[in-house]
């Protein structure tokens, strides 16, 4: 009988077919059915209940604004990500590679939050037995951890709605939601239809009963993750783990937040115990070379409310063939393109018949423009094999027209690097602190061919 109510819609024109087709029968695009649910007869009830509850016509003054009590997550790095610990009713999704700690993290954070609240585990991946071992071996307090291993969707939600409110709890954890399964839809757990309404359905749970969920997500390395993606939209707020799989530091960054900063950035190191935060990490991202090489840029990056420091390596070296190569890892690739062109044509450097490599130092990813002026003095620095000064930072937006644009919270970044020792900023002309850094001397520039200028004096 469930079958009955699966039917397939065009992503493109809208068009229903009770039965999956390649070509859509009212456009004819190509591959664009999705299946999905047909509301079913719910008696006295909606299938789309509406997500905030409804109210008349109000205005805006006459709503009391209040901020949301916030629940500490008992991990500061990871109430920070949040926008200070989850809301009542929020749905987090927390997508990474596989391995990269997403489980971990959360176990952990649900071993804290057990010794004052009750707290749900659902775990699709792994049995209880597995989950109690990993909890013992990271030494965690989790006798108090519910645990429920289950990937049908309508037990899950059975489990939460019949608990009398005072039993339920504050925080469900779903590991992962690329595993459930809604028994309405015929396709697979893990597809695309499947995440979408599982998603959907503890969406609207969460705002029912106001427990907080938070969705694990598996993300492929090319970002081809069956599903997730689809969910941006849908929940409250994003996390993503970031790392390369050879450091032991992991980042956790909001991408998406209705109660926070976007960008905001949790930092971790993992052990054999765990993730464990680091509350000072902007000297986390420098290799630890003594001495100045060619080749090798500081930056002073902001991310969320933080200021980091993260060291930019370029690599320029003659090319062999008609196609030098031109790659990055932790930036954007086709920046260095452009930047290159900038440097051919306001600095009268070329580098056509050369491969250009840029890094950012310990798996960390730097999409801010202010990483212009770093990446371009790193790769200076290695084309012509002299080492930047000693102790300098950078940081600065280089425009296409050879400009160097002030990036925001300039004053913050510079005071960072003086703490951290530096001596010397190189920085676009208007972030020029007005009152003198102590300890800093700034070299305010408004030109890519000022600033090339300045390092050759
Ligand atoms: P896990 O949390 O299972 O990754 P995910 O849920 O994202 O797939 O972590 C993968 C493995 O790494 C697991 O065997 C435990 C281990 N690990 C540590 O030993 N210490 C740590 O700090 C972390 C994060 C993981
Ligand atoms: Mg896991």
């Amino acid at each position: 009988a469930t079958k009955q109510r699966t039917r397939y819609v065009c992503t493109e024109c809208g068009a229903t077919s009770p039965k999956w087709q390649g070509q859509c029968p009212g456009c004819h695009a190509w591959n664009t059915l999705e299946e999905t649910v047909a509301a079913p007869a719910v008696a006295g009830g909606h299938r789309f209940a509406p997500l905030a509850s409804s109210t008349p016509v109000q205005r805006l003054a006459d709503i009391e604004t209040r901020e949301q009590p916030r629940l500490s997550t008992g991990i500061p790095e990871f109430d920070r990500v949040l926008g200070g610990g989850l809301v009542a009713g929020a749905v987090v999704l927390i997508g990474g590679d596989p391995g990269i700690g997403k489980s971990t993290l959360l176990l952990q954070a649900l071993a804290a939050m057990s010794q004052q609240q009750r707290v749900l585990y659902v775990t699709g991946e792994e049995s209880g037995d597995q989950v109690a071992l990993r909890a013992r071996r990271l030494e965690l307090q989790t006798a108090e951890v519910r645990l429920l291993a289950e990937i049908r969707l309508d037990a899950i939600q059975a489990a939460l709605t019949d608990m009398a409110p005072g039993e339920r709890p504050v925080v469900a954890v779903i590991d992962s939601i690329q595993t459930l399964y809604s028994q309405e839809l015929t396709s697979a757990p893990g597809s695309v239809a499947q995440v979408r309404e599982c998603a959907a359905q503890l969406t609207r749970l969460a705002k029912q009963t106001g427990v907080a969920i938070v969705m694990i997500g598996h993300v492929t390395k090319e970002g081809a993750l069956a599903g997730p993606r689809v969910l941006e939209h849908i929940v409250d707020t994003v996390l993503y783990f970031e790392g390369d799989a050879h450091s032991s530091f992991r980042l956790v960054r909001a991408f998406k937040n209705r109660f926070g900063a976007v960008n905001e950035l949790g930092v971790f190191a993992m052990t054999d115990r765990g993730l464990r935060g680091v509350p000072n990490p902007s000297a986390l991202f420098l290799s630890q070379q003594q001495e100045e090489v060619p080749g090798s840029c500081v930056m002073a990056t902001q991310e969320g409310t933080r200021p980091l420091l993260v060291e930019i390596q370029a690599l320029v070296d003659d090319a062999h063939g008609n196609n030098p190569r031109r790659l990055t890892v932790g930036l954007e690739s086709n920046r260095l393109a452009m930047l290159l062109a900038v440097l051919h044509r306001h600095g009268g450097i070329a580098t056509h018949d050369q491969d250009v490599f840029v890094n950012a130092v310990g798996g960390v990813r730097i999409t801010e423009p202010a990483a212009d002026l770093p990446v371009l003095l790193a790769i200076m620095s290695s084309l012509r094999n002299r080492s930047l000064p000693r102790g300098l930072i950078a940081f600065g937006e280089v425009g296409l027209t050879g400009e160097i644009r002030p990036a925001p919270r300039g004053q913050e970044r510079l005071r960072e690097a003086a703490k951290l020792g530096f001596g010397t900023a190189l920085i676009p002309k208007a972030n020029a602190p007005r009152q003198p850094i102590e300890g800093l001397e700034v070299w305010a520039v408004d030109r890519l061919d000022a600033a090339l200028e300045r390092l050759r004096a």
